[in-house]
């Protein structure tokens, strides 16, 4: 199974994805209270969360654990 909206609000992960890219944050915080989504059972938050740091609009469920963020390369080596 896959979660693909704030069910709440009905609200796809990918339109929050384009408004994110839009506004160059993946902030969730900002993301929530922008949108008005993940205000009202809360239980998409992790799932947004997970789109914002993956790019991916559809997320597994139970929703994975969000990968690290690569290292950047070292200068000069
Ligand atoms: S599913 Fe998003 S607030 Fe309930």
């Amino acid at each position: 199974m896959m979660v693909s909206y704030c069910t709440c609000e009905r609200f796809a992960l990918r339109d929050i994805l384009s408004w994110a890219r839009a506004h160059d944050t993946t902030d969730l915080t900002l993301v929530c209270e922008s949108l008005k989504v993940g205000r009202r059972c809360g239980m998409c938050c992790v799932f947004i969360e997970y789109a914002l740091a993956t790019g991916q609009p559809d997320v597994p469920y139970p929703c994975p654990p969000i990968p690290p963020v690569a290292e950047p390369a070292a200068a000069g080596r």
